[in-house]
């Protein structure tokens, strides 16, 4: 694998970017407004990085990143994407992304959401629970004992493991939360949401966290 493709080329965008290129991957990036605006974060990257728009960005990589508010899942290159193992990083904000029955009644997920609109695409939550900043930044060797984990969940093993392998080239451990109806713990006001921690200590808490409704 060598390729990762991004849609949405915001805070998590390109900090995923960033790390990624330190991981010795190239990137093609992408956003809504086209390429050219995408110049100056493309010069900083350098060589490994191209600008595209998002049906390439889906189709010419081997892995995906979605990471666009989420009330703009409807307007991503949907045919593009199937076949595709697509990283979602996005989370619910009411006050961004108008009110969405099916996640204010704790009846789906954020990635639940995404994965049915592109059935043939192979979904796995990752990215969703770390500051965006904190990407580049915070990744560590393997057994290093302050090693940061981040949950990935997800209905399809072989999806999970290419994700897992991409965050540990990254510096980070996978803890695996199970299928994407299960990605609730790890969603906005939980107590995973945000803090550093561990894999001992991410696998500490997951079991203890209750669902709330989002507000
Ligand atoms: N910020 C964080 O620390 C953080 C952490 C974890 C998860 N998240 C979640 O990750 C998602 C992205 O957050 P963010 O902070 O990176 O957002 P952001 O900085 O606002 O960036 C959003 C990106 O999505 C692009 N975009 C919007 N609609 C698009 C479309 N239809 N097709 C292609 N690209 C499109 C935007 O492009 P244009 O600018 O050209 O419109 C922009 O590049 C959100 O769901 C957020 O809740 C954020």
């Amino acid at each position: 694998m060598t390729t990762i493709g991004i849609i949405g080329s915001g805070n998590i965008g390109s900090n995923v970017a960033r790390a990624a290129i330190a991981a010795g991957y190239d990137v093609l990036l992408s956003n809504s407004r086209g390429p050219e605006t995408l110049a100056d974060l493309i010069e900083e990257l350098g060589a490994r990085a191209e600008a595209v728009q998002p049906a390439q960005a889906a189709a010419e990589a081997d892995l995906v990143l979605v990471a666009v508010p989420l009330r703009a899942i409807r307007d991503l290159p949907l045919d593009a994407l199937a076949g595709k193992v697509v990283m979602d990083a996005n989370n619910y904000y009411p006050q961004r992304d108008g009110r969405i029955a099916a996640l204010d009644a704790n009846e789906s997920t954020t990635s639940q959401l995404l994965q049915d609109l592109i059935p043939a695409a192979r979904v796995v939550k990752a990215f969703n629970h770390i500051y965006a900043r904190e990407i580049p930044t915070t990744g560590l060797p393997a057994g290093d004992p302050e090693r940061r984990a981040l949950a990935i969940a997800g209905g399809d093993d072989a999806a999970k493991a290419l994700v897992a392998s991409f965050l540990d080239s990254l510096g980070f451990d996978a803890v695996d939360l199970g299928p994407l109806s299960e990605s609730w713990r790890v969603e906005r006001d939980t107590p995973a949401y945000g803090p550093r921690v561990t894999r001992a200590q991410l696998e500490a808490i997951l079991p203890t966290v209750e669902r709330v409704r989002q507000i």
